[in-house]
């Protein structure tokens, strides 16, 4: 990995501060070579670490990944089995490295239902990293937006009811103040590989001004080229007239 950047450096408008990601298309790649899904999947990580590398490369400092969705749960138990083992594995043998690169990991989600096992390895990986000023790495577990608004909504009225908030007084900011993401700027770039075209209950709320991006490439094949190509298509759609700096020139001039 190459050296962490602090936030606070200069930027490019042409970049997106946040990033995030559907990573589709792990089963169809595997299906292709005539190999299991768990392999499209465990290749699935290694597109994961170069996805990292590269947001860190370009400057991006949030980078949210739809690693499990609330729906996945209704795979073959093997299929979830494996991805609950990929999760683990991922924190275990790359934490230290992205510490080291002054990476946050926070993750979103609902994690009353996760294994124990899980529960605090994501909680070790949150508080190893909480202090870290580089990349802030988002991982969705066990994610779904609709649950997570409508928790929102549930901890408003809770407060109403307990006289806590004047109900006349929820706005937009204080709803977003109860999702998950409470902190984290929206995302101004989802990207979905693999040709699908919908959000699947990722980030409804907060992808409301977010520039989508729809590649074919599938997730375990996602490279370099790959990001800097949605970059690209990102600073495009931003800068209507007059010309698009490249994100690697940007880089450079940092
Ligand atoms: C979609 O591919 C991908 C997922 C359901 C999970 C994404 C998981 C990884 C990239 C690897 C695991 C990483 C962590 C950190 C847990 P798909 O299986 O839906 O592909 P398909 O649509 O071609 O069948």
């Amino acid at each position: 990995m190459s050296p962490a950047r602090s936030t606070d450096g200069p930027r490019s408008d042409q970049t997106p501060i946040h990033v995030a990601i559907i990573m589709d298309g792990n089963g169809r790649w595997a299906k292709a070579r005539g190999l299991p899904r768990f392999e499209g999947h465990r290749r699935g990580v290694e597109a994961l670490r170069r996805a990292v590398r590269s947001a860190i490369e370009h400057d991006v400092r949030y980078l949210t990944i739809y690693s499990f969705s609330s729906e996945n749960w209704r795979r073959p138990p093997d299929e979830v089995a494996v991805l609950m083992g990929l999760l683990k594995r991922f924190i275990r043998n790359d934490l230290a490295d992205l510490h080291k690169n002054a990476v946050r990991v926070r993750v979103i989600g609902e994690r009353e239902s996760l294994a124990p096992d899980i529960r605090v390895l994501l909680e070790e990986a949150e508080a190893i990293t909480r202090e870290n000023r580089g990349l802030s790495l988002i991982v969705a577990f066990n994610y779904g937006a609709r649950h997570e608004i409508v928790a929102a909504a549930r901890r408003l009225a809770m407060e109403a009811r307990d006289g806590r908030i004047d109900p006349d007084s929820i706005d937009e900011e204080s709803f977003a103040s109860r999702l998950d993401t409470a902190d984290i700027p929206d995302p101004d770039l989802i990207i979905r590989t693999s040709g699908e075209m919908r959000l699947s209950n990722f980030l409804l709320w907060q992808a409301a001004y977010a520039e989508l991006v729809f590649m074919p490439i599938l997730w375990p094949d996602f490279d370099e080229a790959a990001f800097v190509a949605a970059l690209e298509q990102y600073a495009a759609r931003e800068r209507r007239f007059g010309a698009v700096i490249k994100p690697t020139a940007v880089m450079t001039a940092s």
